[in-house]
């Protein structure tokens, strides 16, 4: 495993593990919910088209992390291109993540139905690359 996933790994673990309360309860939920989008290329095009309006001012037009806001946030966003695949972070909390926000990462959960943020999740899968 790669320096950087291996991070990814650890902060997934440390969410879990310091999530406390609610949060902990909901952040287990989550990694175990199926993902109904079934990656058809249908739904990473509607995710496509999602991301290019919520997402790439920060993310980049090229998912890893220099978007034009990217500069002005006290922490850089992810590089969703590596993204460790599931096992190891699950659809479930990549949707998680996108609904519920961290720190200077907006929550999306009143913004975007399940559907959207499931195409969002696929078509962050989609950009996937090893390094
Ligand atoms: C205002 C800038 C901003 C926007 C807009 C934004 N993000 Fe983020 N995003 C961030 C930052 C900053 C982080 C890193 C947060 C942290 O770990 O402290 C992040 C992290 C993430 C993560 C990884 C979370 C994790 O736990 O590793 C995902 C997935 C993500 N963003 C997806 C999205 C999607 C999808 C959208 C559009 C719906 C989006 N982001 C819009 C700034 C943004």
């Amino acid at each position: 495993m790669s320096k950087k996933k291996s991070r990814i790994v650890w902060i997934v673990v440390l969410a879990v593990c310091l999530g406390g309360g609610l949060h902990h309860a909901d952040l287990l939920r989550a990694a175990v919910a199926t993902n109904p989008g079934l990656h058809s290329p249908e739904s990473v095009g509607r995710g496509r088209d999602l991301y290019v309006q919520y997402c790439q001012t920060c993310h980049g037009a090229d998912g890893r992390g220099g978007g034009p806001s990217a500069a002005s946030l006290p922490t850089r966003p992810d590089d969703l291109t590596v993204i460790a695949p599931p096992p190891y972070f699950p659809d479930g909390v990549v949707a998680y993540r996108i609904a519920h926000g961290v720190d200077a990462m907006p929550a999306y959960q009143g913004v975007l139905t399940p559907e959207q943020t499931w195409d969002l999740v696929n078509f962050i899968r989609s950009l996937h690359r090893e390094d």
